[in-house]
């Protein structure tokens, strides 16, 4: 990124809950042995995750909207991370972050809105449909992931809060804490870490707040305790340890607009056809394969998508 200082799938997408579900008990007996021979050779066995990072989520349901593609490993997912609160590098934040306490955490919810009010991550999560799914991710950078994502969707929460019909936009914030978050003592972005989002983008079916990944509590690194995923946009959209949600009337700025507005628009869509100022977004590398493979439009997902866009010039509105 920058540095200043230095539902309409196709029945062929849809992974079958049991095969799936297979393929990840293997994964994970894979890694468990990894780990117990890690063990028997003296070597450190620490489990790249912090915070609840680890404990099982009851109650998960699949989705229609999974992609059937092979999940990335559990390993590269919560060691190979873009979290600038606690450094600038992929390794820090599986490394430090387990200073961010997620435990309790609520989440203040303010502007154009019916129930404003400052509510407990518990009563945020109360009777939310949870659901696994299982999403291509892609980062501006020029890599990709699929992670099996667990969460709901923002839809039905926002429906609670009633937002006024002022509100045209959602931001939101990441929690500003730097003895929890050692990098917010550096100044490579302006902190807190802001985002948003077109209020009919927050309400498309596809977006969700994860709380988990892989069957399991959201490690501190992928954004514990709760965090937005936009799988048709690029992966900085996706704000982790949400403490703030705000309905507003006129379009946010973000972090990263803030910090190179030539470089980082509102929309942020993945599309191959507009490049980034230093990264062509024509391909990606999925992580753990070699060869690079096409970058869709929407990231796959302009069937679900376009509609939203339509009319709109997607090279000033990038
Ligand atoms: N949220 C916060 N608060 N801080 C960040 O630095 N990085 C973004 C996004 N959300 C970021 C953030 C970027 S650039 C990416 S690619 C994704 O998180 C990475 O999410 P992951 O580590 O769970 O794959």
């Amino acid at each position: 990124m920058i540095k200043k200082n230095s539902a309409n799938i196709q029945s062929s997408e849809i992974t079958d809950p049991q095969i799936y579900r297979e393929r990840r008990r293997f994964i994970r007996n894979a890694s468990a042995l990894l780990v117990a021979g890690m063990a028997a050779a003296g070597l450190p066995s620490r489990r790249a995750q912090a915070g609840y990072g680890g404990q099982p989520v009851t109650g998960i349901k699949p989705s229609p909207f999974s992609t059937g593609e092979t999940p990335t490993s559990y390993k590269d997912i919560t060691s190979y991370n873009n979290f600038y609160e606690f450094g600038t590098d992929k390794k820090s934040p599986a490394l430090l972050s387990d200073s961010l306490k997620p435990r309790p955490w609520s989440v203040t919810v303010e502007g154009e809105v019916s129930h404003p009010g400052n509510y407990a991550l518990e009563d945020i999560l109360k009777g939310q449909p949870m659901e696994e799914r299982i999403y291509r991710m892609r980062c501006v950078e020029g890599w990709s992931m699929v992670i099996p994502w667990v969460g709901f969707p923002l839809s039905g929460l926002i429906k609670r809060f009633e937002p006024t019909s002022r509100a045209k936009y959602v931001e939101f914030q990441t929690l500003f804490d730097p003895d929890q978050m050692p990098g917010q003592k550096r100044d490579v972005l302006e902190w807190p870490y802001i985002e948003g989002l077109r209020m009919d983008e927050a309400m498309h079916p596809l977006t969700i707040l994860a709380a988990g990944l892989y069957g399991e509590v959201l490690p501190n690194q992928n954004g514990a305790p709760l965090r937005l995923v936009v799988p048709w946009k690029y992966g900085f959209k996706g704000i982790k340890s949400i403490v703030k949600i705000r309905f507003l009337e006129r379009q946010p700025r973000s972090s990263w607009m803030r910090s190179a507005p030539h470089e980082y628009g509102f929309y942020a869509n993945v599309n191959p056809q507009v490049s980034h100022p230093r990264w062509s977004q024509r391909r990606e590398r999925r992580i753990g394969e070699f060869r690079k493979r096409k970058t869709l439009l929407f990231n796959g997902y302009a069937e679900q998508v376009a509609h939203l866009y339509q009319g709109m010039d997607l090279t000033k509105n990038f």
